[in-house]
């Protein structure tokens, strides 16, 4: 078997997912997941966050070839969600003598999960434990994802365990390091990682970012996705970028059809948006699309133009679905326009209109309501939509 190694005594320990359909039962992974660990093989061997608990023999297996029999002191527990923590119950079945490592958050959590009380260490924000000839320092980054979510430094070796942050969905096929692999691979697959599970909590990202600024890091091991040894501007970069709800000039319009008189009004807004110039647009039917793939998209560009037919007098479901789960993500900083049909009586952009009123992004033009197929002057008002769009977006 490979020994993957981030140094000369830490080495990779973590599985890839390539079972499950949907992460947290919601989000789809066509690409898989990969739960990484480390492992740091010291005078005393610190295990860093485990993984998903239907891959417990694969991963202590992964442990053993390391340690032959040997036996582990401490379990540095950075994140409770079960990903992370679903083999810790079998860690401490095998090291019975194993000391865990969180926070004050973590402990609860990991009583009320697993029922584990004892042999724990509580550190706090800048504790430091030596293993030997390796200190971990520890940083908390509450909501990135969690509220006990920390991220445990090796100074001599200046690799950062960063938990989620910094993670990506996609299994690690062969490569594993920044420098082995296609990075347009992950490009979408960490945004659409960040945004849909992270992205809630913006803000909590730039504190954690500006207080990981001021350490001085070589490396960047997360528990999902590459580990950043090459490029770490790469994925600071981005990570910035996308916290702080910078986007780029392009336009999504998401709709909801029955028999594709709104489908027609997106068309027409596109084409005319086309003929201004822009060049990202994305046009996704509501009842074919993720919404992972909708908030992700919303994470890359700033226009979001969303129509509805009307379906007894509301929103089409799927919409719905869909909206609800963007005003849940709080994402700010975007114009918006509105649009839809109705057959008898309203319902679809009455609703919308309330979305608009909710999320508070700037709307960039009057709704637009047809009723039934699309004809001149509603036409022209979807032209007028792209244009005013056109005109924000371009400045
Ligand atoms: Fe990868 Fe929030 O767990």
């Amino acid at each position: 078997m490979h020994q993957v190694k981030l140094s000369e005594n830490i080495h990779y320990v973590g599985v890839n997912d390539r079972k499950t359909h949907l992460f947290e039962n919601y989000w789809p992974l066509e690409n898989g997941m990969a739960y990484n660990s480390y492992l740091i093989d010291d005078e005393k061997v610190a295990l860093v966050d485990t993984v998903e608990r239907g891959f417990i023999e694969e991963y202590l297996d992964n442990i053993d070839a390391i340690l032959e029999g040997r036996a582990i002191d401490y379990l540095i527990i950075n994140h409770m969600e079960p990903d992370h923590s679903g083999a810790i119950r079998a860690i401490v079945n095998k090291y019975p003598n194993i000391t865990l490592v969180g926070n004050k958050k973590t402990f609860p959590m990991l009583a009320n999960f697993y029922n584990i009380q004892e042999n724990t260490l509580e550190i706090a924000e800048g504790s430091e434990l030596s293993l030997g000839k390796h200190t971990l320092t520890f940083y908390m980054i509450p909501m990135v994802h969690w509220p006990e979510t920390m991220v445990t430094y090796v100074k001599e070796e200046k690799i950062l365990f960063s938990a989620d942050a910094f993670g990506s969905f996609g299994t690690l096929n062969g490569g594993i390091f920044d420098d082995e692999l296609n990075l347009d691979f992950y490009e979408d697959e960490m945004l659409r990682y960040f945004s849909n599970i992270v992205g809630k909590y913006c803000p909590h990202t730039q504190r954690a970012l500006a207080k990981l600024e001021g350490v001085d890091i070589r490396m960047i091991a997360a528990t999902h996705g590459p580990i950043w040894r090459t490029d770490l501007n790469y994925v600071l970069e981005r990570y910035k970028k996308w916290s702080s709800y910078e986007t780029d000039p392009g336009v999504v319009i998401l709709y909801g059809t029955m028999y594709g008189n709104t489908e027609k009004m997106a068309d027409t807004i596109a084409r005319q948006l086309s003929l201004r110039g822009i060049k990202d647009i994305k046009i996704y039917d509501a009842s074919k699309t993720h919404p992972s793939i909708i908030i992700r998209d919303l994470f890359k560009y700033k226009g979001f133009i969303v129509g509805s037919c009307a379906y007894n007098n509301e929103m089409f479901p799927s919409v719905e679905n869909i909206l609800t789960k963007i005003e849940h993500m709080g994402v700010k900083n975007h114009l918006l326009g509105i649009f839809g049909s109705f057959s008898w009586n309203g319902g679809g952009v009455k609703n919308l209109k309330k979305f608009a009123d909710n999320i508070k992004w700037d709307l960039v033009y009057d709704p637009i309501e047809e009723k039934g197929s699309l004809k001149g002057d509603k036409f022209a008002m979807c032209v007028n939509l792209a244009n005013e769009m056109a005109d924000r977006l371009l400045g």
